[in-house]
């Protein structure tokens, strides 16, 4: 149960997925909502940028258009202040497990570590939109640019982020690595470079350790 002011009152559990493109995240997002079902809980299974009409055409216009990074943080904040307000506290005060993928540990791996964006002033936006907010438990699936890279190859066409160089992506995997330590209780690491059933184990042991 989050602690912080935004969430006052809230009963549910709020778990992001991270990771590199590639690195696996919709397959185990589909595998925690059903393994929550079967437990008897609600799940919210909802992603960023995205999950409101609002945040989901700016999404468009993200993933879509090239803009300097300043803007790239500007309107993924402001999807996520909808976000936030519109479907994450809400579904959390009703119970619900929320998870969903990515939150603004991207923003700092991506914009901050991957395009060199100025930390400080992601800091002062986290801070404004998020009212203390912050999930119970970050999944960051960590693997290799370079394995992530063959396994985007064989699934789908890029977007504008998933044509970036291995340079990148190491850039942002780095990123990723310095908000782990930071925030070592929230964040937990999960070797995504192994086959897929046993990250789905390791996965489900660390969420069977907060006996939710
Ligand atoms: P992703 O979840 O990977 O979408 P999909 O699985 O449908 O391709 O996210 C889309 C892209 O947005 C991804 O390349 C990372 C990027 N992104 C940022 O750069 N900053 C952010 O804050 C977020 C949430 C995503």
């Amino acid at each position: 149960m989050p602690t912080n002011a935004a969430s006052k009152a809230v009963h549910g559990h709020f778990i992001t997925i991270e990771g590199i493109d590639g690195a696996g995240k919709s397959s185990h997002i589909d595998a925690l909502t059903t393994w929550f079902g079967a437990r008897g809980r609600e799940v919210l299974s909802t992603r960023e940028p995205g999950g409101t009409p609002l945040a989901e055409r700016l999404r468009e216009l993200f993933l879509g258009e090239p803009m300097d990074a300043l803007c790239e943080a500007l309107l993924v904040f402001a999807a996520r202040r909808d976000h936030i307000h519109q479907l994450i506290v809400p579904a959390l005060r009703r119970g619900c497990v929320v998870i969903c993928d990515r939150f603004t540990d991207a923003t700092f791996a991506y914009q901050g570590s991957g395009r060199g964006f100025d930390v400080k002033v992601l800091t002062q936006l986290e801070t404004w939109v998020q009212d203390g907010l912050q999930p119970d438990l970050t999944l960051w699936l960590d693997l290799p640019p370079e394995v992530a890279a063959r396994r985007r190859a064989a699934a789908r066409d890029a977007d504008r982020f998933e044509r970036l160089d291995l340079e990148f992506f190491q850039r942002v995997r780095d990123g990723y690595a310095q908000r782990a330590a930071a925030h070592a209780g929230r964040i937990v690491r999960i070797d995504a470079a192994q086959d897929v059933g046993a990250v789905r184990a390791q996965i489900e042991s660390v969420i069977e350790e907060r006996s939710w």
